[in-house]
């Protein structure tokens, strides 16, 4: 059953308001703006009729409250005459869904009811789905990311690390939240293409030979390959084609430079790199981070961009890659 809160400072308004919604739902009464917020406060409701012309806090106050505590909650207006500038207000203000003019038609306020509260259910299922939806895609990428561990020295906790370095990166580097976040999960799919890299290769214990190297090199794209052509994918592809290009062009498989490197690979690279110098792998022991830093800075230009380098010392600074390591 849904619940409505009913706001308004005349008692008898509120007394006719209440018993023309008994039947079906649960009704608040709040005598007055304090009230309202009171109530808002304290318990989720599905819909808001509020009066405007009230003593002390006025109808768009209590809408506007209500938009920022309990904003899925649909809010309705009632104004005692057309007081153009409240309802300016409370439409900029509280984003109501609906303002109805005193004295209203009962079957009319009825009808906006029901069907501000169906709008509500198809707005919740369709959130579900889509967080549905989200969490699906979400786990394919880990999945398909685990499926190719073992196949390579690297980890599943390489991947993490990666990806939360990349994600604090890019909101370093000024990309909004939503999208450093996706950035992140996409850098896991890096090496994805090493899926078609032969074993005798990826394993061998002793230096690659050149034409072993030209194999190697062909990861990036095979990546490229894997990953398809999904629109939703685009940045992963950009990261599995760029994250060994080198910021001076001397990198592969493009040889590319400076911008034409997309920002989510020059991001990548320098966090894959930072991640393989700071950990231990079958060749090497962890390097302290201000070594990996000392090192990096001398390949800043050279291998990669400068600008992200100085986010990724500053991230060392306020702790943010120390945290980060201890996390995975
Ligand atoms: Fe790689
Ligand atoms: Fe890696």
């Amino acid at each position: 059953m849904h619940t409505l809160l009913l706001v308004d400072d005349d008692p008898d308004v509120l007394a006719t308001l209440t018993r023309s919604f008994r039947k079906g739902y649960k009704t608040l009464s709040a005598n007055g703006g304090e009230a309202g917020i009171a109530f808002l406060d304290e318990q989720p409701v599905d819909l808001i009729i509020c009066d405007q012309r009230m003593p002390n806090i006025s109808g768009d106050q209590v809408l506007s409250h209500a938009l920022q505590v309990q904003p899925e909650a649909i809010r309705i207006l009632l104004t005692g005459y057309a007081d153009v500038e409240a309802l300016l207000a409370c439409v900029n203000d509280a984003h109501i869904y609906k303002y109805v003019t005193k004295p209203w038609d009962p079957a009319e306020l009825n009808l906006t009811v029901v069907r501000a509260l169906e709008s509500l259910v198809l707005k919740r299922d369709l959130d579900m789905a889509r967080d549905q939806l989200e969490a699906a895609y979400k786990d394919a990428v880990v999945m398909l990311c685990l499926a190719a561990e073992g196949k390579d020295q690297d980890t599943s906790s390489h991947l993490y690390r990666v990806q939360h370095y990349t994600e604090a990166l890019a909101l370093a580097m000024g990309v909004d939240s939503a999208e450093a976040a996706h950035m992140g999960l996409m850098s896991m799919l890096h090496d994805i293409g090493k899926l078609a890299t032969p074993d005798a290769i990826l394993k061998k214990p002793d230096k690659l030979t050149d034409e072993e190297w030209v194999i190697m090199r062909e990861h990036p794209l095979a990546g490229v390959r894997i990953l398809g052509n999904n629109p939703f994918y685009e940045t992963a592809r950009e990261i599995s084609a760029g994250h060994h290009e080198n910021y001076d062009g001397s990198g592969y498989p493009n040889g590319v430079s400076g911008a034409y490197i997309p920002l989510s690979a020059r991001i990548v690279k320098l966090a894959d790199v930072f991640d393989a110098l700071t950990t231990r792998r079958p060749y090497k022991q962890p390097w302290p981070m201000e070594e990996a830093l000392t090192h990096i800075k001398l390949h800043s230009d050279t291998m990669f961009d400068p600008a992200i380098v100085i986010e990724l010392q500053k991230l060392f600074e306020d702790g943010t890659l120390e945290r980060i390591k201890a996390a995975f």
